[in-house]
C-alpha cells in the first residue's frame, strides 16, 4: 500500500488516495480553525498530538465493540483509514449545555443535560453548518432512516463508552461531534475524535481543555490537548 495522489483538503486534514482503492490515508495538519474557517491558525504539534490522540479513542472505541474507519497510525501525523461514503451529516450528543445550545436556547453554560442531547447539523461550511432534523435528512436523500437511526444508536454507545473514559481521567465529555460514513453497506464512525471535535472540561475546576481554548482565545490550547492526553495515558512520542 502506497500513498498516492492528494483527494481532499479539509480545514484541518487532508485525505489521500493509496494502491489499494479500499483504504485512504488521512494527514493530520496543524492548522486550526474556527467560527466556520473565520479564525485561522496554525498551532505547533497539534497535528500529531490529535492523530495520536484518535488512534487512542478508536482502539478504545473498537475494543467496545463501536467499528470506524480506523486501520492503524502510519507515522506522527499520518492514519490509514477505510474508504467511506460520508454522509453530510454531523451527530452531536451534548452531555452538559455550552456553545450553540446555550446561544440557541438561552440555556446557562454548565447545565446538566439528562437525558444527553443529540443533534443533527448539515455539513456544509457555505451555509455554516446549519441545524437540521430527520425529516430534512430523509426529504433531500442525505440518509436513510436505517442509517439515520443506526447513527443515533452509534452515538449514544460512543457517549457511553468515553463519558466513563474521560471521568476517569477527572474529565467531563461535554459534547462531541461525529460523522459517519459508509462503508461496503455497513455504518461506520469516520473522520476523528480530538479536542478539536469535542468539549471536556476538568471535573473539579471546569477549566476548558479542548477547542474553545482556540475559539475563545484562552491560549495552551495544544498543551491543553497533551494534558487530556497525558490524563488519559497516551503517550506523544514528541518527536
Ligand atoms: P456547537 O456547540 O458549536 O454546536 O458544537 C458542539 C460540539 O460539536 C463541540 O464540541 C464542537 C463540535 N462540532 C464540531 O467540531 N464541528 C462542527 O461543525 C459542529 C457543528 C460541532
Amino acid at each position: 500500500m502506497e500513498k498516492q495522489q492528494l483527494l481532499y483538503k479539509g480545514k484541518a486534514k487532508s485525505v489521500y488516495a493509496t494502491t489499494d482503492a479500499d483504504l485512504l490515508v488521512m494527514e493530520y495538519r496543524d492548522d486550526t480553525s474556527a467560527f466556520n474557517g473565520q479564525k485561522l491558525e496554525q498551532l505547533e504539534r497539534k497535528g500529531r498530538v490529535n492523530n495520536t490522540f484518535n488512534s487512542f479513542i478508536m482502539g478504545k472505541l473498537a475494543a467496545a465493540g463501536i467499528a470506524s474507519h480506523f486501520v492503524r497510525q502510519l507515522g506522527p501525523t499520518e492514519a490509514l483509514v477505510k474508504r467511506l461514503q460520508m454522509i453530510p451529516v454531523e451527530c452531536v450528543v451534548r452531555n452538559f449545555a455550552a456553545g450553540s445550545l446555550c446561544k440557541r436556547l438561552g440555556i446557562e453554560e454548565g447545565l446538566a443535560l439528562t437525558p444527553p442531547t443529540y443533534e443533527l447539523f448539515l455539513k456544509n461550511d457555505g451555509l455554516g453548518d446549519p441545524m437540521i432534523n430527520e425529516s430534512h435528512a430523509l426529504s433531500f436523500g442525505w440518509a436513510t432512516q436505517a442509517q439515520l437511526d443506526r447513527m443515533r444508536e452509534l452515538s449514544m454507545q460512543v457517549n457511553a463508552v468515553l463519558r466513563e473514559l474521560f471521568v476517569a481521567g477527572g474529565m467531563l465529555l461535554v459534547d462531541f461531534k461525529l460523522e459517519f460514513g459508509v462503508h461496503h453497506g455497513e455504518i461506520l464512525l469516520g473522520d476523528e475524535f480530538s479536542p478539536d471535535g469535542c468539549r471536556l472540561w476538568d471535573k473539579e475546576t471546569r477549566k476548558k481543555l479542548d477547542k474553545d481554548r482556540f475559539r475563545q482565545g484562552l491560549g495552551g490550547v495544544v498543551e491543553a490537548y497533551e494534558e487530556v492526553g497525558a490524563r488519559l495515558g497516551i503517550q506523544f512520542d514528541g518527536a
